[in-house]
Protein backbone atom coordinates (compact mmCIF):
# COMPACT_ATOMS: atom_id res chain seq x y z
CA UNK A 1 0.00 0.00 0.00
CA UNK A 2 2.63 2.03 1.00
CA UNK A 3 4.50 2.36 -2.63
CA UNK A 4 1.38 3.84 -3.99
CA UNK A 5 2.18 6.43 -1.99
CA UNK A 6 4.42 10.13 -3.58
CA UNK A 7 6.22 12.01 -1.40
CA UNK A 8 4.22 15.15 0.66
CA UNK A 9 5.71 18.49 0.13
CA UNK A 10 8.32 19.74 2.77
CA UNK A 11 6.58 22.15 5.43
CA UNK A 12 5.94 25.50 4.53
CA UNK A 13 8.04 26.63 7.86
CA UNK A 14 9.59 23.90 9.33
CA UNK A 15 10.74 22.03 6.03
CA UNK A 16 12.78 25.24 5.50
CA UNK A 17 14.57 24.59 8.97
CA UNK A 18 14.97 21.53 7.64
CA UNK A 19 16.54 22.37 4.44
CA UNK A 20 18.61 25.37 5.96
CA UNK A 21 20.72 22.40 8.76
CA UNK A 22 22.02 20.87 5.26
CA UNK A 23 23.25 23.99 4.00
CA UNK A 24 26.74 24.30 4.04
CA UNK A 25 27.70 27.34 3.22
CA UNK A 26 28.73 29.03 6.15
CA UNK A 27 27.10 32.50 5.70
CA UNK A 28 23.61 31.16 6.06
CA UNK A 29 21.32 32.78 7.89
CA UNK A 30 17.87 31.42 8.92
CA UNK A 31 14.73 33.80 8.92
CA UNK A 32 12.06 31.26 8.62
CA UNK A 33 10.85 29.25 11.72
CA UNK A 34 9.60 31.98 14.50
CA UNK A 35 11.91 30.60 17.07
CA UNK A 36 14.21 33.74 18.81
CA UNK A 37 17.50 34.26 19.14
CA UNK A 38 19.81 36.44 21.22
CA UNK A 39 22.23 38.77 20.06
CA UNK A 40 24.87 36.13 19.41
CA UNK A 41 22.68 33.83 17.18
CA UNK A 42 21.67 31.01 20.23
CA UNK A 43 18.09 30.19 21.41
CA UNK A 44 18.64 30.67 25.42
CA UNK A 45 17.30 28.24 27.78
CA UNK A 46 16.08 30.96 30.28
CA UNK A 47 17.74 31.26 33.86
CA UNK A 48 13.43 30.98 35.24
CA UNK A 49 13.33 28.25 33.51
CA UNK A 50 16.98 26.19 34.40
CA UNK A 51 15.92 27.03 37.83
CA UNK A 52 12.47 25.83 37.62
CA UNK A 53 14.15 22.38 36.13
CA UNK A 54 16.39 22.13 38.89
CA UNK A 55 13.81 21.86 41.51
CA UNK A 56 11.39 19.61 39.85
CA UNK A 57 13.62 17.20 39.85
CA UNK A 58 14.78 18.07 43.34
CA UNK A 59 10.64 17.12 44.09
CA UNK A 60 9.63 14.62 41.36
CA UNK A 61 7.94 11.58 43.19
CA UNK A 62 6.18 10.39 40.33
CA UNK A 63 5.48 9.34 36.43
CA UNK A 64 2.40 9.07 36.92
CA UNK A 65 -0.29 10.07 34.34
CA UNK A 66 -1.91 13.73 34.44
CA UNK A 67 -5.64 14.38 34.21
CA UNK A 68 -6.95 14.51 31.02
CA UNK A 69 -7.15 18.47 31.50
CA UNK A 70 -3.56 18.96 32.75
CA UNK A 71 -2.24 20.18 35.96
CA UNK A 72 -4.47 22.17 37.79
CA UNK A 73 -2.40 24.74 38.80
CA UNK A 74 -1.21 25.37 35.45
CA UNK A 75 -4.33 25.80 34.14
CA UNK A 76 -5.14 28.70 36.58
CA UNK A 77 -1.90 30.64 35.99
CA UNK A 78 -3.49 30.15 32.10
CA UNK A 79 -6.25 32.05 32.72
CA UNK A 80 -4.52 34.70 35.15
CA UNK A 81 -2.00 35.72 32.27
CA UNK A 82 -4.58 35.96 30.36
CA UNK A 83 -7.19 38.10 31.82
CA UNK A 84 -5.71 39.06 35.15
CA UNK A 85 -6.42 37.40 38.26
CA UNK A 86 -9.24 39.80 40.09
CA UNK A 87 -11.33 40.00 35.86
CA UNK A 88 -15.04 39.10 36.32
CA UNK A 89 -14.00 36.21 34.42
CA UNK A 90 -11.83 34.59 36.52
CA UNK A 91 -13.47 35.54 39.93
CA UNK A 92 -16.94 33.68 38.29
CA UNK A 93 -15.32 30.82 37.33
CA UNK A 94 -16.54 31.23 33.46
CA UNK A 95 -13.20 29.95 32.00
CA UNK A 96 -11.59 26.46 32.16
CA UNK A 97 -8.52 25.38 30.88
CA UNK A 98 -6.80 22.09 29.28
CA UNK A 99 -3.20 21.93 29.20
CA UNK A 100 -2.61 20.70 25.84
CA UNK A 101 0.82 19.53 23.92
CA UNK A 102 2.19 23.45 22.56
CA UNK A 103 -0.47 26.21 20.79
CA UNK A 104 -0.83 23.79 17.92
CA UNK A 105 -2.83 21.13 20.33
CA UNK A 106 -5.01 23.30 21.37
CA UNK A 107 -6.20 24.38 17.88
CA UNK A 108 -6.41 21.09 16.93
CA UNK A 109 -8.21 20.11 19.88
CA UNK A 110 -10.28 23.72 19.75
CA UNK A 111 -11.20 22.51 16.37
CA UNK A 112 -12.02 19.09 16.89
CA UNK A 113 -14.34 20.76 20.18
CA UNK A 114 -16.05 23.17 17.15
CA UNK A 115 -16.64 19.88 14.89
CA UNK A 116 -17.89 17.55 16.77
CA UNK A 117 -19.43 18.77 19.76
CA UNK A 118 -20.99 21.91 18.52
CA UNK A 119 -21.69 21.33 14.91
CA UNK A 120 -19.30 24.11 13.42
CA UNK A 121 -19.14 24.03 9.71
CA UNK A 122 -16.84 26.46 9.03
CA UNK A 123 -13.59 28.66 10.34
CA UNK A 124 -12.58 32.35 8.99
CA UNK A 125 -8.86 33.05 8.90
CA UNK A 126 -7.24 36.26 8.37
CA UNK A 127 -5.75 36.43 4.93
CA UNK A 128 -2.87 35.98 5.14
CA UNK A 129 -2.31 33.27 8.43
CA UNK A 130 -0.18 31.33 9.66
CA UNK A 131 0.08 28.33 7.43
CA UNK A 132 -0.71 25.76 9.62
CA UNK A 133 -3.89 27.10 10.75
CA UNK A 134 -5.85 25.73 7.81
CA UNK A 135 -4.11 22.61 8.03
CA UNK A 136 -5.53 21.91 11.38
CA UNK A 137 -8.65 23.27 11.09
CA UNK A 138 -9.56 20.97 7.55
CA UNK A 139 -7.65 18.08 9.15
CA UNK A 140 -10.54 18.53 11.61
CA UNK A 141 -13.06 18.72 9.36
CA UNK A 142 -13.82 22.33 9.28
CA UNK A 143 -14.20 24.24 5.77
CA UNK A 144 -11.63 26.75 5.75
CA UNK A 145 -12.72 30.54 4.73
CA UNK A 146 -10.38 33.81 4.72
CA UNK A 147 -11.30 37.57 5.43
CA UNK A 148 -9.29 40.38 4.16
CA UNK A 149 -6.40 41.78 7.13
CA UNK A 150 -3.88 43.58 5.16
CA UNK A 151 -4.91 47.02 2.91
CA UNK A 152 -3.17 46.99 -0.11
CA UNK A 153 0.36 48.33 0.88
CA UNK A 154 0.80 44.79 2.86
CA UNK A 155 1.83 47.47 6.08
CA UNK A 156 -1.03 47.87 7.14
CA UNK A 157 -4.74 46.52 8.74
CA UNK A 158 -7.57 46.91 6.40
CA UNK A 159 -10.27 46.96 9.04
CA UNK A 160 -12.85 48.16 7.41
CA UNK A 161 -12.32 45.53 4.57
CA UNK A 162 -11.89 43.22 7.57
CA UNK A 163 -14.83 44.09 9.06
CA UNK A 164 -17.30 43.86 6.44
CA UNK A 165 -16.48 40.38 5.05
CA UNK A 166 -17.19 39.23 8.69
CA UNK A 167 -20.52 40.57 8.70
CA UNK A 168 -21.25 38.47 5.88
CA UNK A 169 -20.35 35.24 7.78
CA UNK A 170 -22.94 32.74 8.77
CA UNK A 171 -24.54 32.63 12.29
CA UNK A 172 -22.59 30.07 14.51
CA UNK A 173 -19.09 29.92 12.16
CA UNK A 174 -16.00 30.56 14.40
CA UNK A 175 -13.59 33.23 13.18
CA UNK A 176 -9.88 32.71 13.96
CA UNK A 177 -8.14 35.97 15.45
CA UNK A 178 -4.40 36.41 16.51
CA UNK A 179 -4.80 38.30 20.23
CA UNK A 180 -0.97 39.77 18.77
CA UNK A 181 1.98 39.88 17.35
CA UNK A 182 -0.11 38.73 14.48
CA UNK A 183 1.14 35.88 12.42
CA UNK A 184 2.67 36.45 9.63
CA UNK A 185 2.27 40.25 9.15
CA UNK A 186 2.95 41.27 12.45
CA UNK A 187 -0.08 43.58 11.71
CA UNK A 188 -2.11 44.01 14.99
CA UNK A 189 -5.61 45.85 15.73
CA UNK A 190 -5.83 48.50 18.29
CA UNK A 191 -7.81 48.25 21.42
CA UNK A 192 -10.86 50.49 20.20
CA UNK A 193 -10.36 48.20 16.88
CA UNK A 194 -11.07 45.09 18.70
CA UNK A 195 -14.21 46.46 20.62
CA UNK A 196 -16.08 46.95 17.47
CA UNK A 197 -14.49 43.80 16.25
CA UNK A 198 -16.47 42.18 19.36
CA UNK A 199 -20.18 44.15 18.92
CA UNK A 200 -19.95 42.42 14.99
CA UNK A 201 -19.26 39.35 15.98
CA UNK A 202 -21.63 39.43 19.02
CA UNK A 203 -24.38 40.76 16.77
CA UNK A 204 -23.27 38.25 14.17
CA UNK A 205 -22.97 35.27 16.56
CA UNK A 206 -19.54 33.94 15.67
CA UNK A 207 -17.27 32.30 17.79
CA UNK A 208 -14.17 33.81 18.39
CA UNK A 209 -10.94 31.40 18.58
CA UNK A 210 -7.83 33.12 19.25
CA UNK A 211 -4.79 32.44 18.91
CA UNK A 212 -2.51 33.72 21.65
CA UNK A 213 0.95 32.45 20.87
CA UNK A 214 3.09 35.62 21.54
CA UNK A 215 2.08 37.19 25.04
CA UNK A 216 4.90 39.44 26.06
CA UNK A 217 6.31 39.46 22.72
CA UNK A 218 4.51 42.81 21.68
CA UNK A 219 4.51 45.62 24.08
CA UNK A 220 3.88 43.61 27.65
CA UNK A 221 2.29 40.99 29.11
CA UNK A 222 -0.82 43.11 29.85
CA UNK A 223 -0.56 45.49 27.01
CA UNK A 224 -0.55 42.58 24.74
CA UNK A 225 -3.90 41.24 26.55
CA UNK A 226 -5.75 44.25 25.86
CA UNK A 227 -7.58 42.97 22.81
CA UNK A 228 -8.44 39.62 24.01
CA UNK A 229 -10.16 41.37 27.06
CA UNK A 230 -11.86 43.99 24.76
CA UNK A 231 -13.29 40.57 22.82
CA UNK A 232 -14.31 39.36 25.88
CA UNK A 233 -16.33 42.23 27.04
CA UNK A 234 -18.56 41.93 23.82
CA UNK A 235 -18.35 37.87 23.24
CA UNK A 236 -19.43 35.88 26.21
CA UNK A 237 -18.30 32.63 24.93
CA UNK A 238 -14.94 32.12 23.22
CA UNK A 239 -11.92 29.79 23.20
CA UNK A 240 -8.41 30.78 23.26
CA UNK A 241 -5.26 28.97 22.48
CA UNK A 242 -2.48 29.58 24.16
CA UNK A 243 1.00 28.86 23.73
CA UNK A 244 4.56 28.96 25.98
CA UNK A 245 6.96 28.06 23.16
CA UNK A 246 7.81 31.75 22.67
CA UNK A 247 7.02 33.41 25.79
CA UNK A 248 9.19 30.92 27.82
CA UNK A 249 11.25 29.35 25.54
CA UNK A 250 10.08 26.53 25.83
CA UNK A 251 9.84 24.81 22.17
CA UNK A 252 10.76 21.14 22.37
CA UNK A 253 8.63 21.14 25.31
CA UNK A 254 4.94 21.73 23.75
CA UNK A 255 3.50 23.60 26.27
CA UNK A 256 -0.29 25.43 25.29
CA UNK A 257 -3.34 25.14 26.55
CA UNK A 258 -7.23 25.58 25.73
CA UNK A 259 -9.23 28.06 27.46
CA UNK A 260 -13.28 28.02 27.00
CA UNK A 261 -15.16 31.30 28.57
CA UNK A 262 -18.55 30.23 28.88
CA UNK A 263 -21.50 32.17 29.99
CA UNK A 264 -21.77 31.04 33.39
CA UNK A 265 -19.55 28.36 35.64
CA UNK A 266 -21.75 25.68 34.55
CA UNK A 267 -21.67 26.13 30.56
CA UNK A 268 -18.07 26.42 31.16
CA UNK A 269 -17.92 22.86 33.24
CA UNK A 270 -20.13 21.05 30.90
CA UNK A 271 -17.52 22.81 27.38
CA UNK A 272 -14.86 21.58 29.90
CA UNK A 273 -16.45 17.81 29.94
CA UNK A 274 -16.36 17.95 26.31
CA UNK A 275 -12.77 18.91 25.64
CA UNK A 276 -11.91 16.43 27.49
CA UNK A 277 -13.22 13.59 25.65
CA UNK A 278 -11.46 15.24 22.50
CA UNK A 279 -8.77 15.05 23.72
CA UNK A 280 -9.12 11.41 25.21
CA UNK A 281 -9.54 10.62 21.80
CA UNK A 282 -6.30 11.95 20.49
CA UNK A 283 -3.48 11.88 22.89
CA UNK A 284 -5.14 10.78 25.94
CA UNK A 285 -3.46 13.19 28.67
CA UNK A 286 -0.80 15.62 28.21
CA UNK A 287 2.99 15.81 29.02
CA UNK A 288 3.78 16.98 32.23
CA UNK A 289 6.99 18.47 32.39
CA UNK A 290 7.03 22.18 30.32
CA UNK A 291 3.80 22.62 31.87
CA UNK A 292 5.45 21.84 35.49
CA UNK A 293 7.93 24.70 34.71
CA UNK A 294 6.00 27.09 33.55
CA UNK A 295 3.49 26.68 36.85
CA UNK A 296 6.42 26.43 39.34
CA UNK A 297 7.76 29.87 37.34
CA UNK A 298 4.29 31.31 38.42
CA UNK A 299 3.89 30.22 41.21
CA UNK A 300 6.85 31.59 43.07
CA UNK A 301 6.68 35.78 43.04
CA UNK A 302 10.53 35.82 42.68
CA UNK A 303 10.54 33.51 39.84
CA UNK A 304 8.09 35.26 38.29
CA UNK A 305 9.66 38.47 38.50
CA UNK A 306 12.56 37.29 36.95
CA UNK A 307 10.65 35.72 34.04
CA UNK A 308 9.27 39.28 33.33
CA UNK A 309 12.37 40.27 32.77
CA UNK A 310 14.17 38.03 30.66
CA UNK A 311 11.41 38.16 28.39
CA UNK A 312 11.09 41.92 28.45
CA UNK A 313 14.83 41.79 26.98
CA UNK A 314 13.77 39.16 24.77
CA UNK A 315 10.76 41.88 23.59
CA UNK A 316 13.57 44.93 23.38
CA UNK A 317 15.95 42.99 21.51
CA UNK A 318 13.51 42.12 18.77
CA UNK A 319 11.96 45.92 18.59
CA UNK A 320 15.85 46.79 18.87
CA UNK A 321 16.34 44.97 15.48
CA UNK A 322 13.19 45.92 13.97
CA UNK A 323 14.61 49.61 14.38
CA UNK A 324 18.17 48.42 13.07
CA UNK A 325 16.91 46.83 9.65
CA UNK A 326 14.76 49.91 8.94
CA UNK A 327 17.86 52.25 9.72
CA UNK A 328 20.06 49.70 7.56
CA UNK A 329 18.00 49.26 4.47
CA UNK A 330 17.31 53.02 4.39
CA UNK A 331 21.51 53.61 4.63
CA UNK A 332 21.26 51.15 1.32
CA UNK A 333 18.74 54.23 -0.55
CA UNK A 334 16.70 51.03 -1.80
CA UNK A 335 13.82 52.21 -3.59
CA UNK A 336 11.41 50.73 -0.61
CA UNK A 337 10.73 52.48 2.29
CA UNK A 338 10.94 49.50 5.58
CA UNK A 339 10.50 52.10 8.17
CA UNK A 340 6.89 49.81 8.26
CA UNK A 341 8.86 47.23 10.06
CA UNK A 342 9.33 49.46 13.03
CA UNK A 343 5.78 49.94 13.33
CA UNK A 344 4.98 46.15 13.70
CA UNK A 345 5.15 43.90 16.81
CA UNK A 346 6.03 40.57 17.11
CA UNK A 347 8.74 38.19 15.91
CA UNK A 348 7.22 38.38 12.06
CA UNK A 349 7.06 40.78 9.19
CA UNK A 350 6.57 40.84 5.89
CA UNK A 351 9.41 42.05 3.35
CA UNK A 352 7.07 42.62 0.49
CA UNK A 353 9.47 40.52 -1.96
CA UNK A 354 8.44 38.72 -4.63
CA UNK A 355 8.25 34.55 -4.30
CA UNK A 356 11.35 34.56 -7.41
CA UNK A 357 13.03 37.35 -4.81
CA UNK A 358 12.73 34.71 -1.72
CA UNK A 359 13.95 31.54 -4.03
CA UNK A 360 17.19 33.86 -5.12
CA UNK A 361 17.71 34.66 -1.24
CA UNK A 362 17.70 31.04 -0.73
CA UNK A 363 19.16 29.58 -3.80
CA UNK A 364 21.96 32.26 -4.06
CA UNK A 365 22.57 33.47 -0.81
CA UNK A 366 21.74 30.95 1.83
CA UNK A 367 19.36 33.17 3.21
CA UNK A 368 16.25 31.76 4.74
CA UNK A 369 12.88 33.13 4.88
CA UNK A 370 9.42 31.45 4.21
CA UNK A 371 8.08 31.41 1.16
CA UNK A 372 5.48 34.38 1.04
CA UNK A 373 8.28 36.85 1.89
CA UNK A 374 7.73 37.15 6.15
CA UNK A 375 10.57 37.27 7.88
CA UNK A 376 11.62 36.13 11.96
CA UNK A 377 12.79 39.22 13.33
CA UNK A 378 13.99 37.93 15.98
CA UNK A 379 16.38 35.78 13.88
CA UNK A 380 18.55 39.15 13.10
CA UNK A 381 21.95 40.41 15.03
CA UNK A 382 23.93 43.00 14.85
CA UNK A 383 25.88 40.40 13.43
CA UNK A 384 24.12 39.49 10.46
CA UNK A 385 22.12 42.38 9.82
CA UNK A 386 25.18 44.19 7.06
CA UNK A 387 24.87 40.95 4.84
CA UNK A 388 21.65 40.46 5.31
CA UNK A 389 20.56 43.96 4.29
CA UNK A 390 23.59 43.88 1.69
CA UNK A 391 22.43 41.36 -0.38
CA UNK A 392 18.44 42.06 0.02
CA UNK A 393 19.20 45.78 -1.26
CA UNK A 394 21.41 43.75 -4.23
CA UNK A 395 18.21 41.19 -4.76
CA UNK A 396 15.51 44.34 -4.94
CA UNK A 397 18.03 46.29 -6.96
C1 LIG B 1 6.25 29.91 13.09
O1 LIG B 1 5.24 30.43 12.60
O2 LIG B 1 7.35 29.95 12.53
C2 LIG B 1 6.16 29.20 14.41
O3 LIG B 1 4.89 29.35 14.95
C3 LIG B 1 6.64 27.80 14.37
C4 LIG B 1 5.73 26.87 13.60
O4 LIG B 1 5.38 25.83 14.16
O5 LIG B 1 5.38 27.14 12.45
Amino acid sequence: MFETLQMAPADAILGLTEAFKRDANPRKINLSVGVYQDASGKTPILAVVKEAEGRLLATETNKDYLGIDGIPEYGRHVGALMFGPAHDIITSRRAVTAQTPGGTGALRVAADFIKQKLGGRRIWCSKPTWPNHPSIFQAAGLEVDSYPYMDATSTALDFPQMLSALRKAQAGDAVCLHACCHNPSGIDLTGAQWRELGTVMRECRLLPLVDFAYQGFGDGLEEDAVGLRELAAACTEMLVCSSYSKNFGLYNERVGALTLVAESEQAAQVGLSHIKTCIRANYSNPPKHGAAIVATVLDDPALRGRWELELAAMRDRIAGMRRLFAEAMRARAVARDFSFITRQRGMFSFLGITPAQVETLRKDYAIYIVGSGRVNVAGMTEFNMDPLCDTLATVLR
